[in-house]
């Protein structure tokens, strides 16, 4: 199928439209062939979604795949989380019905999965146990792929993760790709000798596609379609958002959406303006639904691009920040609420676009 516009911003659309990646698909389809499961992680919107779909194209020949998002619950309960409307009864009636909900992967007759949440632990636990057991009984290899799976750790049932890995040892049949984004919480389950997956998986870092290969493919697009592309305009974009996909293909697509070629770094700057004030009116909310003390951290942040030392004496003075202490546990809450995101530089305002509308004000 062609698209009228190649740069996708969500979901997966074959290989054509999926930018590079081979070496980290190559290395994700030889562990599950090789009888290895992979723990891969890496920060949000670098592409492991796509990444896992792009493998699964190859493993279908040879796989049954199953692909779930553990994410969907949490999301629901993040968003009624900073409600503070009369729909806050509604939201919190929502929210424990959210939480005490299981997801239960259920066999259908065609061999494949169907991912449910059930309302009865007990009845969940049986159901997760009927499912290793059939797959254990078919013949079939299977391919699961759990995303955002960081977050059975937030589930209110303790001890779900260590469930799962007592399953996962008898099904010689099953390989398991465990996705997600927050580095510390897949390190406890994963790294840390404690840890119920501790040394039972191989790990798979995420880095950002390849400065020249994202230009070859991006310039594919526009040359093939007869507009202009320059290199350097290009490469302002990626380094100024040191090369997350999201981003780039956020811009490319609005670019591509204007019936344009890409021409300058002046258009791309233009265009990011654009998409940071078509978020405006949701950042505004966002900005406000924080405490005093955290808006304030998130605004220094924004306005300082990267903070090396959060509670550092300096970056306080300069921003009229409150006490140390104060500042550290502000920032570590909206570190935990990816608002902030601690890289190895600092800590950065976590959505970039949010950051350059912090920036603005
Ligand atoms: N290699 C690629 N080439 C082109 N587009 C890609 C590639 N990888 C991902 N994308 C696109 O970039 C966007 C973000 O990727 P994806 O959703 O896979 O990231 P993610 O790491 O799973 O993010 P999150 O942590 O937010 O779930 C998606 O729209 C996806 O279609
Ligand atoms: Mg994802």
């Amino acid at each position: 199928m062609k698209l009228d516009n190649p740069f996708l911003i969500r979901g997966y659309a074959g290989p054509e439209y999926f930018c590079d990646r081979a070496a980290e698909t190559q290395q994700l389809v030889s562990a599950i062939s090789n009888g290895r499961d992979v723990t891969l992680v890496a920060p949000r919107r670098y592409g492991k979604t796509g990444l896992v779909h792009n493998a699964f194209r190859i493993l279908e020949k040879t796989h049954a795949t199953v692909y779930l998002d553990i994410f969907a619950i949490e999301f629901a309960t993040a968003v009624l989380d900073r409600l503070d409307s009369p729909a806050e009864r509604v939201g919190r009636k929502l929210l424990s019905f959210f939480r005490s909900c299981r997801p239960t992967l259920t066999p259908k007759d065609d061999g494949s999965f169907a991912f449910s949440f059930d309302l009865a632990p007990s009845q969940a636990k049986a159901t997760l146990k009927d499912t290793f057991d059939y797959i254990a009984s078919r013949r079939r290899k299977v391919a699961i792929a759990i995303d955002e799976f960081q977050q059975v750790r937030e589930f209110p049932e303790k001890g779900t993760e260590a469930l799962l890995r007592s399953y996962i040892q008898f099904v010689p049949n099953a390989h398991f790709i465990f996705a997600g984004s927050r580095k510390h919480m897949m390190d406890a389950m994963f790294v840390s000798p404690k840890g119920p997956f501790y040394q039972s998986t191989q790990l798979m870092a995420l880095s950002p596609i390849d400065a020249g290969k994202y230009d070859e493919f991006a310039a594919g697009f526009f040359r093939g379609d007869r507009r202009t592309f320059s290199d350097g305009a290009f490469r302002h974009l990626y380094d100024r958002f040191a090369g997350i996909t999201w981003y780039i293909q956020s811009i490319l697509n609005r670019i591509w959406t204007h019936g344009r070629g890409l021409d300058s770094a002046q258009q791309v700057d233009d265009t990011v303006d654009e998409l940071v004030a078509e978020a405006e009116s949701f950042y505004f909310d966002l900005l406000r639904s924080q405490t005093a003390a955290e808006q304030s951290i998130l605004k220094a942040v924004g306005r300082e691009g990267v903070v090396k030392s959060i509670s550092g004496g300096d970056f306080i003075t300069r921003n009229a920040l409150p006490a140390a202490s104060t500042v550290r546990s502000a920032a570590a809450k909206l570190a935990e609420r990816d608002l902030l995101y601690r890289s190895d530089a600092g800590y950065v305002v976590y959505d970039r676009f949010f950051g350059l509308w912090l920036k603005r004000l």
